[in-house]
């Protein structure tokens, strides 16, 4: 970039030097020069004129450059949008990730007539998904992750965004082994990637992204069902878990049997199986306990 470079030019060069890296280059020129000079994208637009000083062409050139080395926007903006606020991220975290946004919804539309219900977003990263839903339903949130530096990420993000609810429940566990209690729902975007997903894409794409993060064993699927197992002890009769599926994900949540009863799968805009719903059914449970008790009995009689 030379000494008189304009918005226009610095963003045409900026997108060229990505195009080859980045599947969206533009995009990523306007928002990484709208956070070098701490204006919204739309005065890019509007002020294309405008000549960059030099320390501000200089940042803009040094952030472009790590971009293009694959490091995610959002790291070095060390923001992103999700649902109806702006995360703090970093590198303790995955980027949400705007499918994600199915879990918020489909969860809202579960428990819209839940008076204050106990959440439990486990998994939480950011804590994107838990926090997202409190900005629109009132309720008692617990955020949960075994990484206690993503944990550090999710209270950032809840002291920005909630700064008058000192209520969130903050607990560092390997799943639910240091969780106690109930909830109305557990949200999840568990990691999903298979042995054969890693190999692919954590040298390339995912690099920068924690591998813990990521990586929910040999088919993809391993951890996602050890959630849904595990899920039932804490969820109250009629409680919901909604979990974000992998590529794979609906076939295993349509087909295998697990603790809780399957409801529904919600696909995202391109049509994949990306949410599954999961309830833990009370009749279920009570002609489990029948069918115990009648052969219990017809084993006493014989
Ligand atoms: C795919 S990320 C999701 C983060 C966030 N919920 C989001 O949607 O952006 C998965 C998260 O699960 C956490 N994790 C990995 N293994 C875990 C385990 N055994 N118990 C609890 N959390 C775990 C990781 O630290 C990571 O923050």
């Amino acid at each position: 970039m030379s000494p008189e470079t304009t918005v226009k030019t610095a963003l045409a060069e900026a997108a060229a030097r990505l195009s080859g890296c980045s599947e969206s280059p533009r995009l990523d020129a306007e928002i990484l020069l709208s956070h070098t000079l701490g204006v919204p994208r739309f005065d890019l637009l509007v002020d294309g004129g405008r000549v960059l000083e030099e320390a501000d062409r200089l940042r803009f050139g040094e952030f472009v450059e790590r971009r293009a080395k694959a490091e995610p926007v959002a790291y070095i903006t060390k923001s992103r949008d999700f649902f109806e606020d702006t995360f703090y991220v970093d590198e303790r975290v995955l980027v949400p990730r705007p499918e994600s946004e199915f879990v918020v919804e489909t969860s809202l539309r579960l428990l819209q007539h839940v008076e204050k219900p106990s959440v439990l977003d486990i998994c939480c990263g950011s804590g994107c998904i838990g926090l997202s839903f409190l900005r629109v339903h009132p309720c008692e949130l617990t955020l949960a992750d075994i990484s206690a530096e993503a944990l550090e990420v999710s209270k950032i993000n809840a002291k920005r965004l909630f700064p008058s609810d000192p209520a969130i429940n903050f607990v560092e566990s390997d799943l639910f082994a240091e969780i106690t209690g109930v909830f109305d729902l557990i949200t999840a975007n568990p990691p999903y990637l298979s042995a054969e997903d890693m190999a692919e894409f954590v040298d390339g794409t995912l690099e920068f992204e924690p591998r813990n993060a990521l990586f929910g064993g040999e088919s993809g699927f391993e951890f996602t069902e050890r959630l849904i197992n595990e899920a039932k002890e804490h969820l109250k009769p009629g409680g919901f878990l909604v979990t974000e599926l992998g590529y794979c994900g609906e076939r295993f949540a349509r087909e295998k049997k697990y603790e809780l009863k399957f409801v529904e799968i919600i696909n995202d805009y391109a049509g994949i199986g990306r949410v599954a719903v999961f309830v833990r059914d009370q009749a279920i449970e009570k002609k489990a306990i029948v069918i115990k008790r009648e052969t219990h009995k017809s084993l006493e009689e014989k």
